[in-house]
């Protein structure tokens, strides 16, 4: 039996997103998975990330390496993280999953274990909807789809969302401690699944 492979595929401006991937990677490291982050490629004008200092200082400092198609068909498991964006996911990160129609016609798709993560700045602003709008593609894939749930304690106890992380980064607040516990626990989670699906192949 070899280690769950997890590639955590994410967009972000302000670096939200960023923390919660790395919090899904660490959970699924945690729980024996090989892991890689990925940020998808920014695509925004040069004149709009400079008009947000926050925006460019992430810009400057984010260090992982650009979402290939070769990380979603090295991986097991996937994890999808986007910020909220007008109730959907960033067109950035769609822009990167709409390039994979090569391979969900070859099919390797339908073997991966996927799930999804978000952050909207109020908390009717469209987290769930973000989620299941980025796991339409799951459904087209035919992938498996692995909800957060409340199959953990902390969620039903603290933070709720049985659909994903999320965080409510209301007046510029950042993921705090319970948040990025639920991204573990959901990056476990994937782990734990995606493990099972490659084993059984
Ligand atoms: C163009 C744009 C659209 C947004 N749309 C929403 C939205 O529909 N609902 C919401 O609550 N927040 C919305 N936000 C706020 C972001 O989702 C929020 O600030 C998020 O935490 C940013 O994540 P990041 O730091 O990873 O970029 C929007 C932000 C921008 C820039």
């Amino acid at each position: 039996m070899r280690s769950p492979r997890i590639a955590v595929v994410y967009y972000s401006a302000t670096g939200n997103v960023a923390s919660m991937a790395h919090a899904v990677a660490a959970g699924a490291e945690a729980a024996g998975a090989e892991v890689r982050v990925r940020r998808v490629a920014e695509t925004a004008p040069e004149e709009a990330i400079a008009s947000n200092p926050r925006w460019q200082a992430f810009v400057d400092a984010t260090r992982d390496d650009v979402a290939a198609l070769d990380d979603l068909s090295w991986a097991d498991g996937l994890a999808f993280g986007s910020p909220t964006r007008f109730g959907g996911p960033a067109s950035q990160l769609k822009a990167f999953l709409d390039t994979t129609g090569g391979l969900w016609f070859s099919g390797v798709l339908a073997t991966k274990a996927c799930t999804s993560f978000t952050t909207a700045s109020t908390g009717h602003g469209g987290l769930e909807s973000t989620i299941l709008a980025m796991n339409n593609h799951f459904y087209h894939w035919g992938s498996v789809i692995v909800p957060l749930g409340y199959a953990d304690g902390h969620i039903a106890r603290v933070t709720g969302n049985p659909y994903g992380a999320s965080w409510v980064s209301r007046s510029g607040s950042t993921p705090d401690g319970d948040c990025l516990e639920a991204c573990r626990i959901q990056g476990r989670r994937l782990a734990v699944v995606a493990g099972k699906l490659s084993n059984n192949e």
